[in-house]
């Protein structure tokens, strides 16, 4: 079994990521870590803890961080995922479900010092949770076997930001977490707006998930209705499929095409929260991205294979 932590702020689309991987027969999921986001940390807390108790996920819920490292949260976007982040549908008033005691950053830690080289981590949240994992005990850079990353818009085909024309939430949401991340050497492969945007799941599609897939489909049909009003206000008929594109791309990379290079994070000015990534292939004049690793950038996807791989799982 694939051994994963999902660190994730949910969040509609992160609830459905988080059942995708629940579902998927390879993985063993080995934590969920909570981020501030889409909601408050107490709110997106409570939502991982709910969806854990209702669909008998076993793994630990760590509450992560409550605001970036640098100033104070956004507003949640509560007009993209309702007051409750899950779409408004009724939730209980308390859970028998608890958190982990650690912090999420202390659990991360704990979780790869106990299992080297074996962890993958699929953040689709603010980098927050990471960046202090990583500021608490650098070293642990090396033991992580894989992080991808539902975040940034890189400019692949001319794909801009979605919060400004420069930035995508999870990382304006916290740009100095996302340039500190970006820095470490260990293999990050960010999932984009440039490709997230190219995967949509339509009204039907998501009705056939609600007859044929349980109770998940179910839920996924619920959660998603405000979601989906939210993206059709915008003109966009069928639901941009973020967070579990991150998902499909931890179990089939092969579903994508990626670009290496090294990454920054603008932290200035009007493109505060803009992911830039200087490619392997080209050269420039000594600069701010020298001295970084690489990272991959997923550049393609094919759609209809990642809508399979989500209808099948579930
Ligand atoms: C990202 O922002 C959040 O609203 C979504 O859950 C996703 O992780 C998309 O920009
Ligand atoms: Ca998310």
């Amino acid at each position: 079994l694939r051994k994963v932590i999902f660190d994730t702020d949910p969040g509609v689309d992160d609830a459905m990521a988080l059942l995708f991987l629940h579902h998927a027969p390879e993985v063993e999921l080995a934590g969920i870590t909570t981020t501030f986001g889409n909601g408050t940390i107490d709110q997106t807390t409570f939502n991982a803890l709910y969806i854990a108790e209702r669909f008998g996920i076993a793994a630990p819920v760590a509450r992560g961080a409550g605001a970036p490292l640098v100033g104070a949260a956004m507003a949640p976007p509560d007009f993209v995922h309702g007051r409750n982040a899950l779409g408004d549908v009724a939730l209980p008033a308390q859970l028998r479900a608890r958190a982990d005691p650690r912090p999420a950053y202390r659990f991360i830690i704990d979780a790869v010092r106990a299992a080297p080289h074996e962890i993958s981590i699929v953040a689709v949240g603010r980098m927050t949770n990471l960046a202090l994992t990583l500021r608490e005990e650098p070293g642990i850079a090396s033991l992580v076997k894989e992080i991808v990353v539902m975040g940034g818009a890189f400019g692949i085909a001319g794909v801009q930001g979605n919060v400004t024309p420069a930035a995508e939430a999870n990382i304006i949401g916290d740009p100095e977490a996302a340039d500190e991340i970006a820095a470490a050497d260990w293999p990050i492969t960010f999932v984009g707006l440039d490709v997230t945007q190219k995967t949509r799941m339509s009204t039907d599609f998501l009705a056939d998930l609600a007859e044929k897939s349980g109770e998940s489909g179910h839920f996924v049909w619920d959660i998603s209705r405000f979601y989906e009003a939210f993206h059709q206000a915008g003109g966009v008929s069928s639901i941009y499929v973020h967070d579990s594109s991150a998902v499909a791309y931890f179990l089939k990379p092969e579903l994508f095409t990626t670009r290496s290079g090294a990454i920054r994070v603008s932290t200035d000015g009007i493109t505060r929260g803009m992911t830039v990534q200087k490619p392997d292939t080209l050269s420039y004049p000594p600069g701010a991205w020298d001295g970084r690793p690489s990272h991959r950038v997923c550049t393609s996807v094919d759609s209809d294979g990642l809508l399979d791989l989500y209808r099948s799982t579930l």
